[in-house]
């Protein structure tokens, strides 16, 4: 794996998280941008995230004015993780409602993209949602889920994940809306993905299960929720039978090609 040229931050003994003014500027011009693109194409479930939250717009915000209001909403908070953590810790926090934030922001010169998920993505991409009961809910079930999982089962679950928590639309009744988090945090992908370039399926996730993925490319296929209660039905459904299902199934052949060496 690529080692990462980040360091996340760590609190002072108050428990204060100081960044550089160069890195606030960075989150203030990426949350500035990122505000407009979202209005009207975000689930409305994530735009009341974003107003609930409250997030400021001039400096990256603490975990803890986060956690203040994902813990009077669903229960959840974030959790201060280094840059890259091991598939278990992954499901030991999702399994006790944290959701890992790496505490560090991309350099102005990954401003567009980056491998690794930064504060901005976090925060801003999946923090929103996360006010939500019924996207925490599965969430929570997906971790816990996770942490008993066999590592064969864990791919599995890995791409449930990527095609709905990272990269899912849902329809409403205001039209198609995105509420994958990997695409709000993405100006490129948040138009990329509505528009009429990739392809749209209904939701099905075995189908997901068996959909491979590339993290380094807009996605050619996205998963479209009939509604965002879906994923409350599903977290109470036998997801682990499914991933047996997709197992025995097999994995779709990519719609991309493959990773130049
Ligand atoms: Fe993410």
């Amino acid at each position: 794996m690529k080692t990462t040229q980040y360091v996340a931050r760590k609190p002072d003994e108050s428990g204060f998280i100081h960044y550089s003014e160069a890195e606030h500027q960075v989150w203030n011009t990426l949350i500035t941008r990122q505000l407009k693109v979202v209005e009207g194409r975000a689930c409305q479930e994530y735009l009341d995230g974003i107003e609930q939250i409250g997030l400021p717009l001039e400096r990256i915000p603490q975990l803890d004015e986060v956690n203040r209001v994902l813990q009077a909403t669903t229960g959840w908070r974030v959790a201060r993780v280094p840059a890259l953590i091991p598939f278990q810790t992954f499901f030991e926090l999702l399994a006790s409602q944290q959701f890992p934030v790496a505490t560090f922001i991309r350099t102005p010169e990954e401003l567009d993209y980056l491998q690794e998920p930064d504060i901005f993505h976090e925060i801003f991409g999946h923090c929103p949602m996360l006010t939500n009961p019924w996207f925490a809910e599965f969430t929570h079930t997906y971790g816990k889920l996770g942490l008993a999982a066999t590592k064969e089962e864990r791919v599995y679950l890995a791409r449930l994940y990527w095609l709905t928590i990272e990269f899912g639309l849902v329809d409403t009744s205001q039209g198609r809306r995105i509420y994958g988090g990997g695409i709000l945090s993405s100006p490129k992908e948040t138009l990329y993905a509505l528009s009429d370039q990739p392809e749209h399926l209904p939701f099905d996730p075995i189908e997901a299960m068996r959909t491979p993925y590339r993290i380094d490319i807009l996605q050619p296929l996205y998963f479209v929720l009939p509604e965002l209660k879906r994923l409350f039905e599903l977290a109470h459904e036998d997801i682990m039978g499914m991933v047996q299902r997709a197992m025995q199934m097999g994995l779709h052949a990519p719609k991309f090609p493959p990773k130049a060496a």
